[in-house]
């Protein structure tokens, strides 16, 4: 059997030019004007890689290293360089009085009759700033005298100081500014506490035991 006489052709209605072209376009001779699809210039290509560079630069210049402490939707500044964040001992010492301190000495700073001696008044907190600062880093164990008033030691002044094993490890910051908020509050005036003086009483003492009363009366 000849192919001419192959019954299937014409009822393809294929011709030998249009079965020609199809092989053509498969094998990519000739642009398919058909399709409606193009390359993507090459210039776009060059933009949208400039705008992802450019917006990539943009965040890491502007974000803050996405520090909630540098960001402030208010903030005027657009060099992306912000002020260091300058914190008032008094706002920070009453937050750690009131988380902690507070739980003995109470909110009033009247402390608890026969157990926790008042803090509001106490010639402790508004006298020697060597005196609070050590009872603050060490604690304080024993009998001990405020406002004329005899506390037996029941019980005892936790250490805040960064003490082997125990000891709140708190910070000369944390320190200077709770001490600095118990000498400003309940009416007590004296003046403020620094965290370079704690830092020096710190090195100076050492690691040591709670205080007595009869020792810190001998510190100047
Ligand atoms: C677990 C309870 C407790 C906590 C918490 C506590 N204290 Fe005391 N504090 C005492 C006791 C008890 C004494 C008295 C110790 C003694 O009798 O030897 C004392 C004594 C003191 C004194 C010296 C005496 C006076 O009344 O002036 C100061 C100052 C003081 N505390 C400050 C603080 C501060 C500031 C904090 C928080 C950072 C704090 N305390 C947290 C129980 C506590």
């Amino acid at each position: 059997m000849s192919s001419s006489n192959d019954p299937r052709l014409p009822q393809a209605g294929a011709s030998d030019e249009s079965l020609l072209a199809a092989h053509e376009k498969m094998l990519g001779k000739k642009p398919d004007e058909q399709a409606h699809y193009k390359l993507l210039p090459l210039v776009l290509l060059f933009v949208f890689s400039g705008i992802i560079f450019y917006a990539g630069t943009y965040l890491n210049h502007f974000s803050g290293n996405y520090d909630p402490a540098v960001f402030d939707e208010h903030g005027h500044s657009a060099s992306g360089n912000a002020a260091p964040v300058k914190l008032d001992p008094i706002v920070v010492g009453r937050k750690s009085y009131e988380q902690v301190c507070s739980t003995c000495h109470q909110s009033t700073g009247l402390g608890l009759a026969g157990v926790y001696p008042p803090l509001a008044g106490s010639e402790w907190v508004t006298g020697s700033e060597e005196r609070v600062i050590s009872i603050l880093l060490h604690g304080l164990k024993g009998p001990i005298h405020v406002k004329g008033v005899a506390f037996p030691g029941a019980a005892a002044m936790p250490v805040f100081g960064q003490v082997p094993g125990s000891g709140y490890n708190w910070s000369d910051e944390k320190i200077a500014a709770v001490i600095t908020y118990i000498r400003q509050e309940w009416g007590n005036k004296a003046g403020p506490v620094t965290a370079e003086k704690v830092a020096e009483l710190r090195k100076k003492e050492g690691d040591r035991a709670e205080w007595s009363e009869a020792e810190l009366l001998k510190l100047p």
